[in-house]
């Protein structure tokens, strides 16, 4: 059976880190019709706008969704269209495994945890106005609903997954009713799952303490905010942003996306690490039902890391995104 998926490339390093994903993936035999579309900076210029509807249209067909990083203006222009995907379809649970990886050169070892995000609420609600011209205010936005559904389904992946922990970050301590709902949420969720242990902890002892051992957590939930800064905080600890995978899910959609933004500064410059997009690609696989195609990439993905040869610029290897992806199918051939 052919699964028809959409397949966005994204601006930046996008089209450099997906084009390698669809190689990979390609090469596993799943038989995929991508649906390309495209959004961000091209669309722009073409079409006055960075996400056409044909976009949401074709995601919401389609229902699951392979993404680049959009570039997103800062401090002027357009509202950012990963935060616009995701609000229009839902897709409320952002999940970011952080593993890492033998052999790779990274400031912790033996780290496996998945940060669960809540992705459609708290500061990217995008409610900001001026008041008069020298302040701004930007809403927080916390309901019961998305909190309630966003730890219940922290713990039902702590339960699929055989974890034990589940750790809530917030700042109730300041926020004592926005982030203070979201702790009463998590509380009240974690009486629910009786075998599974929970605790909680404000968001700046929760970075000292992910910086100084990482492999205390195993699976985080989180507000928007915090999710986000935090799950940058925690590639750093196992390599960068080029190991780091994503995923958006939804009831019945899912759009996988690295971490990492458009990396301008690299851009077209065949130095992008592809790992953090193929791994995406992986959690698509196994999300679809095709679980020995993802680990089939998986293992030549760690058989390819076992040669310390095999390196991207940003893991202080010399190859480019093109050399490092033959080398990943090379693997997955043998
Ligand atoms: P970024 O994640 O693009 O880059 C941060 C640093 O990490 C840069 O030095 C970059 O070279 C490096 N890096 C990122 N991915 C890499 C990879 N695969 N291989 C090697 N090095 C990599 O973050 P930045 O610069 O803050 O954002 C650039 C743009 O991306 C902004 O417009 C931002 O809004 C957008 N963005 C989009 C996201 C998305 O589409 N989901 C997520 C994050 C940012």
């Amino acid at each position: 059976m052919a699964y028809n998926i959409t397949l966005i490339l994204g601006d930046g390093i996008g089209p450099e880190v997906m084009t390698s994903t669809r190689k990979i993936i390609d090469a596993t035999g799943v038989d995929i019709n991508w649906e390309i579309v495209e959004a961000g900076a091209t669309t722009v210029e073409a079409q006055g706008t960075p996400l056409p509807e044909l976009v949401l249209n074709s995601m919401r067909n389609n229902k699951v969704a392979l993404k680049g990083p959009i570039t997103t203006p800062i401090g002027e222009g357009f509202k950012s269209v990963n935060v616009k995907i995701r609000q229009e379809l839902n897709l409320f649970a952002n999940i970011r495994p952080i593993n890492s990886y033998d052999g790779i050169n990274s400031i912790h070892k033996d780290v496996d945890f998945i940060i669960v995000r809540e992705n459609t609420e708290d500061l990217y609600s995008g409610t900001e106005h001026m008041v008069g011209e020298d302040a701004a205010e930007s809403i927080k936005i916390i309901t019961r609903k998305a909190s309630e559904r966003i730890c219940r389904y922290a713990f039902e992946l702590c339960k699929t997954q055989r974890r034990k922990k589940v750790t809530l970050v917030h700042k109730a301590n300041i926020m004592k009713l926005s982030d203070g709902l979201f702790l009463e949420c998590g509380r009240k969720i974690a009486k629910e799952y009786k075998d599974i242990e929970f605790e909680e902890i404000i968001v700046d002892a929760m970075a000292m303490k992910l910086v100084q051992s990482p492999q205390h957590y195993d699976v985080i939930v989180a507000p928007n905010l915090y999710g986000d800064i935090l799950s940058d905080l925690s590639a750093g600890l196992i390599g960068g942003l080029g190991l780091a995978p994503g995923a958006n899910i939804g009831e019945d959609i899912a759009v996988f996306e690295p971490v990492h933004g458009s990396a301008p500064d690299i851009t077209g410059k065949n130095l992008a690490n592809p790992t953090s997009a193929i791994l995406s690609g992986v959690m698509m696989l196994k999300y679809i039902g095709e679980s020995q195609a993802a680990k089939k990439i998986e293992e030549a993905l760690s058989n390819t890391f076992k040669d310390k040869h095999n390196r991207t610029v940003d893991l202080g290897g010399k190859l480019g995104t093109r050399e490092f992806t033959m080398k990943v199918i090379e693997n997955m051939q043998e």
